[in-house]
């Protein structure tokens, strides 16, 4: 197990099995991450906690941290033991960008021919719940994985941006497609023409993060957060978030038919049937997944 600092050791309260199992998890199919740091957080030690863990380059999303990331979700979403997960950095940022060092001396043929940001979207097949918890600088790239979460919560001390178009180009992984879907047309384009940020308030204000916290406090509460949502069944969870994605895929009334469809379905499972049993017997359900 690879444990993070010791505040947010103390924070996640995690007992060795668990995070032994989670870690166990993860390196059975990648390298002991040295990007990324993870454990299992919340009091039944359900929630993965990812840190984002390479403070003197201010988390840049360089290939290998973002190898280590998507190999690490995805072994996450495998893992019966996690409900939801909840992806960090440190106090200061959250994370500043593509790496601009690795990106620099690059010219288009070789960063169209390795799709460079195309993996980054791996992200986004994560069935489980993913909250971002954000402190400080969450820029570029940084806000485009943000994006690509379930849920943002923001330190009071966050700040949100596109700066691209300062450094001679524009957002590669998302920033110019979903953040108009956040926060509408008109606050996308201003921070994507002038690269300028918007703080914590503002972001929540414009639909980008659901709450603002103490910057003390993020990580707690997206792991409480984590830990309400992991307290349902992991098999509707995991609907549930097809269902919202849905939305920004399809037209309305496609998007209303796939939404019923899959409400139908649940009448297939057995937790549909225990959850409405345990109500009618107002006792708490004990879901299966199935
Ligand atoms: N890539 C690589 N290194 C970065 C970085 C990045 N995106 N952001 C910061 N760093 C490095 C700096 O080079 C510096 O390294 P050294 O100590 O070795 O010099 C270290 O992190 C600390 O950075 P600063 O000294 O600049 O710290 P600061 O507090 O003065 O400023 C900042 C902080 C405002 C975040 C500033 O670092 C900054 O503007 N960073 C770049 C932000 C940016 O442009 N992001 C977009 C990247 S492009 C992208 O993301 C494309 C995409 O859509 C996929």
């Amino acid at each position: 197990m690879i444990f993070g600092a010791p505040r947010l050791a103390a924070l996640a309260g995690r007992t060795c099995h668990a995070a032994r199992h989670l870690q166990q998890a993860v390196n059975a199919s990648t390298q002991a991450p040295q990007m990324i740091k993870v454990s299992a957080a919340g009091e039944k030690k359900n929630v993965a906690l990812i840190e984002l863990h390479r403070p003197k380059a201010l988390n840049a999303l360089c290939a290998q941290l973002m190898d280590e990331l998507t190999a690490t979700l995805k072994q996450l979403d495998q893992d019966k033991s996690v409900g939801a997960i909840v992806l960090t950095g440190n106090e200061r940022v959250f994370a500043a960008g593509a790496d601009i060092a690795e990106m620099e001396g690059k010219t288009f043929a070789p960063i169209f021919a390795e799709r460079f940001a195309q993996k980054w979207m791996d992200i986004t097949k994560t069935r489980k719940p993913i909250i971002a918890a954000v402190n400080g600088f969450c820029l570029g790239g940084g806000c485009e994985v943000a994006m690509m979460c379930d849920i943002i919560y923001a330190g009071e001390n966050a700040h949100f941006g596109q700066p691209e178009i300062k450094i001679g180009t524009i957002p590669g992984a998302g920033g110019t497609q979903r953040l108009p879907r956040f926060v509408g047309k008109s606050v996308a384009m201003e921070m994507c023409l002038t690269g300028e940020r918007i703080n914590a308030y503002e972001a929540q204000q414009a639909g980008l993060a659901s709450k603002v916290f103490p910057s003390t406090k993020v990580v707690l509460e997206a792991i409480k957060l984590g830990e309400r949502i992991a307290e349902n069944s992991p098999l509707l969870v995991q609907m549930v978030k097809e269902s919202v994605n849905a939305a920004y895929e399809m037209t309305l009334s496609s998007g209303l038919q796939f939404e019923r469809r899959l409400f139908h379905s649940t009448f297939a499972t057995k937790d549909r049937k225990e959850g409405m049993k345990a109500f009618v017997e107002k006792r708490v359900p004990q879901w299966k997944g199935e």
